[in-house]
């Protein structure tokens, strides 16, 4: 039995009318599920909540420090109408490797899977209907002591909001246009890079509106110490598929371990694929796409799922229209695959699918 409690909103709000025109992250179902950490006493009293504000002392050092960590993860309808989970319990330890670089205390991984479940079954109705829509779910923790030293917290809280959402991207499938970023840097190795933390993604705005400004959709980053490895897209890990290998930047502790790339790395794998993780330079791909051999690049996360890059610039250096700028097979296939498993239309032979 789960020492969770429930309390039920007296006022549900409408279910979204046209699910065709849901968007990312704009919409937040009935509830809340809420932990408390106190320090001597560990994370206690999970409880279900009606969705609502936090009152927060405006001293939180969450508030002027940032000490918060964040996962993104989705629930699906299957056709039969079972909600699924894509690899919960590794959201939940990345998690736990975040918290450690942030001084945040763990969480019981298997246990969090439980709540989550619990909390599925009582927002089940929220979980959309139509194709390649499905309900993201935003685990975070935050430091909530009211104090101004700069020290870690005491004191925390761990909340997980839900959000009805279609495709994270406008472009949906279609290829997303990417600018190579050289004057701002997002993360270097020995910071948080690896970590999913609100500074990582404030840190990146900058640049990120600027590059909207210029009608791109996201930045592609480069390593902050020598300015030529390619690192990251905002909220992508990154793919080339060059003179026929698949090469992804390795995880060397500036990049986040995304768990669509290991999923997407998994796949590959099992079609007979060669995939290398290890460092490229912009200058390699840049010279691998005047040689023709830079057949395909593309995107994974959770939200994005699978995207592929069709335009990918670099300043005034050089201007890249991969593939076309339309979709690859790899891509195509990566998507077919993964949203198949995700949504249940098909077997899962890798036991990554969690039923509610
Ligand atoms: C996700 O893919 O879940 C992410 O965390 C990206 C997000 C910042 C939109």
């Amino acid at each position: 039995m789960s020492d969770l409690t429930i309390q039920l909103t007296d006022h549900p709000k409408a279910k979204p009318a046209d699910e065709s025109k849901l968007k990312f992250g704009d919409l937040f179902t009935d509830h809340m599920l809420m932990m408390d950490y106190d320090e001597g006493q560990g994370w206690h009293d999970a409880r279900i909540v009606p969705y609502g504000p936090l009152a927060l002392d405006p001293a939180a050092m969450c508030l002027h420090y940032g000490q918060e960590v964040f996962e993104g993860m989705k629930a699906y309808r299957a056709e039969d109408g079972r909600i699924l989970l894509f690899r919960p319990e590794q959201n939940f330890a990345r998690l736990n490797l975040s918290n450690d670089r942030l001084c945040i205390p763990p969480v019981d991984e298997d246990k969090m899977v439980e709540y989550l479940k619990e909390f599925l079954r009582v927002e089940k109705d929220w979980v959309p209907h139509s194709k390649d829509t499905s309900l993201y779910l935003r685990p975070f923790i935050i430091a909530i002591d009211p104090h101004l030293g700069v020290h870690s917290g005491k004191h925390y809280y761990f909340i997980v909001i839900a959000s009805p959402v279609g495709a994270y991207y406008p472009e949906g499938l279609n290829p997303v246009s990417i600018y190579v970023e050289t004057k701002y840097v997002r993360s270097v190795r020995g910071g948080t890079g690896f970590t999913k933390t609100a500074g990582n993604y404030s840190a990146s705005l900058k640049a990120q509106s600027e590059a909207e400004e210029k009608h791109y959709t996201q930045v592609l980053w480069l390593d902050g110490v020598e300015r030529r490895y390619i690192e990251e897209v905002g909220t992508m890990n990154v793919f080339f598929k060059i003179d026929g290998e698949i090469i992804t930047p390795s995880l060397d502790g500036s990049i986040l371990g995304g768990i669509t790339r290991k999923s997407a790395i998994e796949l590959m794998h099992s079609w007979g694929l060669k995939v290398t993780e290890r460092r490229i330079s912009i200058d390699e791909l840049a010279e691998a796409y005047d040689a023709g051999k830079l057949e395909e690049a593309f995107g994974t996360g959770t939200a994005a799922v699978i995207s592929p890059i069709g335009f990918l610039d670099w300043g005034d250096t050089k201007k890249m229209e991969i593939g076309g700028g339309k979709i690859g097979p790899v891509s195509q296939r990566l998507y077919d695959e993964l949203t198949a498993i995700q949504w249940g239309r098909t077997k899962d032979p890798f036991g990554w699918s969690v039923e509610v």
